[in-house]
């Protein structure tokens, strides 16, 4: 049986549940899911095949992501497969993991872009949340790349070397960009509601930035900041919010109808 390792980054859940669908339905290869915010890096040394999953954020993976790959150790050409999700248009970000991949050493033998349900909050609040996505059509390319991903290990457990692959992006997607400043202004400075506020530290837990500390109610370190709304999507209670959203377009992870598509 081969070992495969999936290396993750979800803010709010929707990357995870596709990456646990790949684990659920490959039966070649029996893969591990790590967690490349919270979980420490494991010595790649023992696996056959390494999975890099993250979702889009501004038409790019996190910087934080990408800071997560570069400080892997550099490999010698094992197989990796890169894969994100996103709500409206994945812009460069398979393009930029593929390369990222790449540069550390890894041989990546293929690659998708799964659409998922909004989960950016500007997005939401303007109507625009794709709460029904996956459409059927986009699930079942997601299937097949799963089923690509099996074969993959099917065909290393033989020995055989397997390709690399390059990655395709459409003409769109090859031009769009957003200046990072953006992603500043479209939040808006952060704040508390100290009556919905508990002082759990949920928002604490979910800063892949360690941005946040609460001591009674949380403090914001704006210059740490990526923006990435998570605790804005995940406090338990609506308590934090921004000068522009206060409460709405929050999402709070996958719904019972995603989970169940997804088993
Ligand atoms: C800060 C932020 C930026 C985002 N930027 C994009 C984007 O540029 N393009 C896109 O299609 N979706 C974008 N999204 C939506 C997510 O990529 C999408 O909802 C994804 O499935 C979320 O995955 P997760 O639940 O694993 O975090 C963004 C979401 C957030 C929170």
């Amino acid at each position: 049986m081969m070992k495969g390792a999936i290396l993750y980054y979800s803010g709010t859940g929707n990357t995870e549940l596709a990456c646990q669908y790949i684990v659920n339905h490959t039966k070649n290869v029996e893969f591990e899911m790590v967690n490349a915010i919270k979980d420490k890096a494991p010595d790649l040394t023992g696996y056959d095949l390494v999975g890099f999953a993250a979702f889009a954020d501004f038409l790019v993976p996190s910087v934080v992501y990408q800071k997560f790959i570069d400080d892997l150790p550099a490999q010698d050409d094992k197989p990796a497969f890169v894969f994100n999700t996103y709500g409206m248009s994945s812009g460069q970000t398979l393009r930029i993991l593929d390369r990222k991949v790449t540069d550390r050493g890894f041989r990546v033998v293929a690659g998708h872009s799964l659409h998922m349900p909004e989960s950016f909050p500007p997005m939401i609040a303007r109507r625009l949340g794709n709460e029904n996505a996956p459409s059927d059509k986009e699930f079942r390319a997601f299937q097949t790349f799963a089923a690509e991903i099996d074969h993959i290990a099917f065909r290393l457990s033989e020995g055989t070397i397997v390709p690399a692959k390059s990655i395709d992006l459409g003409a769109m997607d090859k031009v769009m960009r957003y200046p990072k400043s953006m992603a500043k202004r479209m939040m808006g400075a952060k704040a508390v509601d100290p009556n919905l506020c508990t002082g759990c530290a949920t928002c604490a837990n979910v800063c892949p930035k360690g941005a946040i500390t609460v001591a009674g109610q949380p403090s914001f370190d704006e210059t740490e900041c990526a923006y990435c709304w998570a605790c804005y999507n995940q406090c338990l209670y609506g308590a934090i919010y921004t000068k522009k959203y206060k409460d709405k377009g929050r999402y709070t992870g996958p719904s019972a109808r995603l989970r169940a598509k997804f088993i």
